[in-house]
């Protein structure tokens, strides 16, 4: 029996590509770099599945180029703001993600963010590799304290639980959030508050964005949330790059609005070396590795090739996504 053709974006882990080899026929972009849309719309060409990677657009273009046999769009994320999702439910294409398995690599790399921005490393490592560093100075490079401040959540979902937990552990941070529902479990096991994000965002020394990218989420943080925060305190966001309005982070960065900030995101990804925020030393910036683990990536490969597999299979989708 023919194998069902299905496309897969770029090389995702082994443990993925091995599952989907043994009951697909496999057409794998083989690039370091996205496929191009060209080369997307045409490999897409009659298959019945896509992975798909948070780079690619899928919509109804690429929906019209697979053709009627596509069944399911299986994306190598937790995060689906790349795909239509109304669409393809009119469709009747199943469409899954990879949740849990990169909240504890993720929440590392907003804790990560937070310490090393709090504690001015991007300008100590700087003042070190271009030779600044001349003495012991008692005067020099003085960040931040943690312990006992307030940690502000934006969105208190899985990634954001993961951080608060680290924090309130490690440092006894007093926890605000924001979420749809307060989270009473939360409430009595930290003394976290739910807030409006006015609130949290005045009243927190760290704040942290785990909300995901929707047309309500866009530019949430825009200039007018900046002012409301403390000229001392921390943004980070390991989200999307498109929830802060980054010219307006620009300003408040260079002018005192904030102490800091810490992106594993921004806009556009990558982002071009000459963008501002790249001059600044109080802002810390990754090339989005919240989930770059072994095991994050690994279990990533292996729910995505599963989903792609239960769709194709014309099954429930084990992490299925609905709008
Ligand atoms: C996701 O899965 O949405 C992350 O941003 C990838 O690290």
């Amino acid at each position: 029996m023919t194998k069902p053709p299905i496309y897969v974006a770029r090389k995702i882990p082994e443990v993925g590509l091995e599952l989907l080899r043994q009951q697909t026929q496999l057409r794998l972009h083989e690039g370091n770099m996205p496929p191009t849309r060209e080369e997307l719309l045409r490999g897409i060409a009659g298959c019945v599945g896509i992975l798909s990677l948070l780079s690619d657009r899928i919509d109804s273009e690429v929906f019209d180029a697979a053709g009627s046999d596509l069944k399911v769009v299986s994306n190598f994320a937790v995060g689906t703001n790349n795909i239509d999702i109304a669409e393809a439910e009119r469709r009747g294409i199943a469409v899954g993600n990879t949740p849990d398995v990169l909240t504890d690599a993720t929440a590392d790399i907003a804790v990560s963010l937070l310490l090393a921005v709090a504690r001015r490393m991007k300008q100590g490592a700087r003042d070190v590799e271009g030779g600044q560093w001349k003495t012991w100075e008692p005067r020099g490079w003085i960040g931040l304290d943690l312990a006992e401040k307030t940690l502000g959540i934006v969105g208190m979902g899985r990634i954001g639980e993961a951080v608060a937990r680290r924090l309130w552990g490690g440092w006894q941070l007093k926890i605000v959030y924001t979420a749809r529902q307060p989270k009473l479990e939360l409430d009595s096991r930290w003394g976290a508050r739910h807030v409006e994000l006015p609130e949290l965002l005045a009243t927190s020394d760290f704040v942290s964005l785990h909300v995901p990218l929707t047309p309500a989420t866009h530019h949430l943080i825009d200039a007018r949330a900046l002012s409301l925060m403390k000229p001392t305190s921390v943004l980070i966001n390991t989200a999307r790059g498109e929830v802060v309005e980054q010219d307006a982070l620009v300003e408040a960065l260079r002018g005192g609005g904030l102490f800091g900030a810490g992106l594993d995101v921004c806009t556009p990804e990558p982002l071009p070396l000459d963008s501002p925020l790249l001059q600044l030393d109080n802002c810390l910036i990754l090339p989005h590795i919240g989930s770059a683990t072994v095991d994050a990536r690994n279990a990533m490969a292996e729910r995505a090739a599963n989903n792609l597999l239960a769709g194709i299979r014309g099954e429930p989708l084990p992490f299925p996504v609905r709008s």
